[in-house]
């Protein structure tokens, strides 16, 4: 793979060589790297899941199916404004305003192509994203995540995965084939 690339041109060329075109982003913010990708990979069918909500929701907890009603915020906007990018990707790109640890459910078994994970970045965060999101991916399929030099992240990988991942440095991406 050519060295150099932003992040999600990174994505971009990993998913067309392992011809994965059916997959979740966990984090998404204003979507940034979500867009990215469904606007350069005509084939992809791209699911984002992230709260859209301010930080203390995830420590007051506040039920995920509550998350829809939060007051209008920044973090609304964002959503919104991608509601009305996505019109022009009927079928391709859907928004889940949940917690990861909870949207999993929406997903049958063995479902996707791959995630990749870049929701909160705590130890316990990235522990229980790969541990609910692991079942959702197919035989063979891909599990991503970012910011992998950090300390938290790499633990948590470490602890699931041992020695078998795999990362590009310069793009901050770790990868385990499932
Ligand atoms: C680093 S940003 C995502 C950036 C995005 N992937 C990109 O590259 O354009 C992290 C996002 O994760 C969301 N987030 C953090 N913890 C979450 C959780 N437990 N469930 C859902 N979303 C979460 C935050 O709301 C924030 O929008």
């Amino acid at each position: 793979m050519k060295k150099g690339l932003p992040k999600e041109q990174w994505l971009v060329n990993f998913l067309n060589k392992h011809d994965l075109t059916r997959g979740a982003e966990l984090g998404v913010q204003k979507g940034y790297n979500f867009k990215y990708l469904v606007e350069n990979k005509p084939n992809l069918v791209l699911h984002g899941v992230d709260i859209w909500s301010e930080k203390h929701v995830r420590w007051d907890e506040t039920p995920s199916e509550d998350l829809q009603f939060q007051p209008d915020s920044v973090n609304s906007e964002f959503l919104n404004d991608l509601q009305e990018w996505a019109k022009d990707y009927k079928g391709r790109a859907f928004f889940h305003r949940h917690f990861t640890t909870y949207a999993h459910r929406f997903f049958n078994e063995g479902e996707l192509d791959f995630i990749f994970i870049d929701a909160g970045h705590e130890y316990q965060d990235v522990k229980a994203d790969i541990q609910c999101w692991y079942p959702k991916i197919k035989k063979g399929g891909y599990m991503l995540g970012h910011d992998i030099n950090q300390v938290q992240v790499r633990k948590a990988v470490r602890e699931q995965f041992a020695d078998t991942w795999k990362q590009a440095k310069e793009q901050k991406i770790w990868w385990k084939q499932l």
